[in-house]
């Protein structure tokens, strides 16, 4: 499973790609606007510290800017991954773009359906959101394992499941159990995902134990 992070604050992007653990990068209006910062040199930013996808959103809702919007972020660098909301503009768009090669993430998923359309539309990667549908007591997941399904039933269609919305590291276990291609997930996730009380237990006691041989490695 690869993972993306999902954030626009190039500080954490920076600390977490350092790890080596991180494939690519998700921003959306909402991540971008929390920084404060300029739109196209934050995607520029993050395009030359992470050098796989990094997915920049499209603002506008009618076909004709989307496309306009979406050529000029593909152009800030070649890693770009332009993201298009799932409506008939949006997956209009999604087309266009990747028949000319450009890698297209098709945002704001909530069914198997729209799932269906989008790899049709030639998506590199659909994003179903799990976190918002279990907001509204629908199981986010279950969604996962249709699309994976779905999508595995047909040789022809090599868009990746990008789970997205993900709120803890059950939400990327379970979509890794189904085989989901990617999740993005927020630094804080990220983090959580190192924690065991048992590893920390277990290192105190290595460690004690070391300091009574006087010993050192270097
Ligand atoms: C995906 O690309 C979106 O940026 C993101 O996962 C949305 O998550 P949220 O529901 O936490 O806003």
């Amino acid at each position: 499973m690869k993972f993306f992070i999902d954030t626009a604050d190039v500080a954490e992007i920076r600390e977490l790609a350092a790890t080596g653990l991180v494939d690519g990068i998700t921003t959306n209006p909402s991540l971008v606007a929390k920084t404060g910062r300029d739109f196209l040199e934050v995607v520029a930013e993050i395009c030359d510290i992470v050098p796989g996808p990094v997915s920049a959103e499209v603002t506008a809702t009618d076909h004709e800017t989307m496309l306009t919007e979406g050529r000029k972020l593909a152009a800030i660098a070649s890693n770009v991954a332009v993201k298009v909301p799932l409506t008939p503009d949006g997956l209009k768009t999604c087309k266009v773009l990747s028949d000319a090669g450009t890698e297209v993430n098709v945002t704001l998923c909530f069914s198997a359906a729209q799932a269906l359309l989008a790899a049709k539309a030639g998506a590199t990667y659909i994003s179903p959101f799990v976190g918002r549908l279990d907001d509204i007591g629908i199981d986010g997941l279950e969604l996962i394992s249709e699309i994976v399904e779905i999508y595995d039933a047909y040789a022809s269609i090599d868009t990746q499941v990008l789970v997205a919305s993900v709120r803890g590291p059950l939400h990327v276990i379970e979509a890794a159990k189904m085989g989901a291609h990617v999740a993005t997930i927020p630094p804080g996730v990220l983090k959580a995902m190192f924690n065991h009380p048992l590893t920390d237990k277990g290192l105190n006691a290595f460690l004690a134990d070391w300091a009574k041989t006087g010993q050192s490695i270097l």
